[in-house]
């Protein structure tokens, strides 16, 4: 279930502002770092599109960002935000994409703006048959869940695979995808979260509080571990000899030399040789074989919410951040 937001073509026609609104970190910290200021516009980069930002979501990664867990990206203040859903307000010339266009994608940072500039590569054309909500929920986690299956694993029909976190962002769109490719699923999730993980599919939800789920699933093809920790470590009992231990979790508690002791084959999701996922994915979900669950929205304003709802571990499906017009406070404050 989704929630209307703003935004159409008519946004390609509205002079773009000077100052937009942006969720801030100004030092690494607990969700209430998160500020909403006004900053300068950014121009539109070579190669880039200039997007009104309609809709971002809330992905467990942010709030690691947000803790300072991911260095590389250099010192706050930092926008965060990698998903998007908006229209093209510039557009590079001769490019992919047109001002109106209705896009959504994927941009490491930066994405919790009114506007922010988009290498056309990561960008697609939007879903139309959801809303901005609804499309702003999905690049990351879909991507992360099409590699998954339809890459790294490359289930076929009667293959069967364990996915822990069925429930999650990552994890609701997965274990569809596995379905829709003729797969058995086995999905760990509290009791209160079995008939969400039932309606996407999954043929045997396992409640992870109640029982170890080595002693339910044996000898599956496929585990995608969206947990980490112990659970890496764990989950190679339930491979059958040469099954495929997938981790997506910063800490994934296992390495390949792990796997290979034991006769399993363990491997890291990063990276991809998939052209255009996200077209995959609007594809996807255009046909109906792919519905996105958003739990709830928040507003810009609310982001410190939105982070410690995401940190509970408990999100049911996504959590999406509507960017409409609040007023925001003053600049970045020195920390
Ligand atoms: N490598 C990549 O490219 C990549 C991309 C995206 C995400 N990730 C990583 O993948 C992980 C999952 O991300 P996400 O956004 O899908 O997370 P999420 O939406 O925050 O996951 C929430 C779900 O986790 C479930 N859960 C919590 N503890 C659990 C446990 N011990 N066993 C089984 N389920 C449990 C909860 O279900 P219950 O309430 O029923 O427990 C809840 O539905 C994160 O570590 C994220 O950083 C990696």
């Amino acid at each position: 279930m989704t929630a209307a937001v703003p935004g159409s073509a008519a946004d390609a026609a509205t002079p773009a502002p000077d100052l937009i609104r942006a969720g801030v970190i100004e030092r690494f910290g607990e969700p209430q770092v998160l500020r909403t200021v006004r900053l300068p516009r950014p121009t539109r980069a070579s190669g880039h599109a200039l997007v009104r930002v309609h809709a971002a979501s809330v992905n467990y990664g942010e709030t690691k960002i947000r803790r300072g867990l991911v260095p590389e990206l250099g010192p706050p203040p930092l926008v965060l935000g990698s998903d998007l859903s908006g229209t093209v307000v510039e557009a590079e010339p001769g490019g992919r994409f047109r001002a109106g266009d209705d896009v959504y994608g994927i941009h490491f940072i930066g994405t919790y703006a009114e506007y922010v500039s988009v290498p056309e590569a990561s960008l697609a054309t939007k879903p139309v048959t959801v809303d901005h909500v609804g499309a702003a929920a999905l690049p990351v986690a879909a991507r992360t869940a099409l590699v998954a299956i339809s890459e790294y694993a490359a289930l076929r029909v009667g293959q069967r695979i364990l996915i822990h976190a069925a429930a999650g962002g990552v994890g609701h769109l997965a274990a569809q995808l596995a379905r829709h490719r003729g797969a058995y699923v086995f999905g760990t999730a509290r009791t209160a979260h079995h008939p969400f993980l039932r309606d996407l599919g999954v043929n045997e939800p396992i409640d992870y509080t109640r029982v170890d789920f080595r002693s339910v699933v044996r000898d599956v093809d496929v585990v995608l571990d969206l947990v980490g920790g112990e659970y890496g470590r764990r989950s190679l009992d339930c491979l059958r000899p040469g099954g495929l231990l997938l981790g997506a979790a910063l800490n994934p508690g296992v390495t390949e030399e792990d796997a290979d002791r034991r006769g399993r084959q363990y491997r890291w999701l990063g990276g991809t040789r998939m052209a255009q996922p996200l077209d995959v994915v609007r594809d996807l979900v255009d046909a109906g074989q792919l519905k996105v669950h958003v739990e709830r929205t928040y507003s810009l304003s609310e982001l410190p919410a939105a982070h410690a709802h995401a940190e509970t571990g408990r999100v049911t499906g996504k959590l999406v951040i509507t960017i409409d017009d609040e007023p925001a406070v003053g600049w970045p404050t020195p920390p």
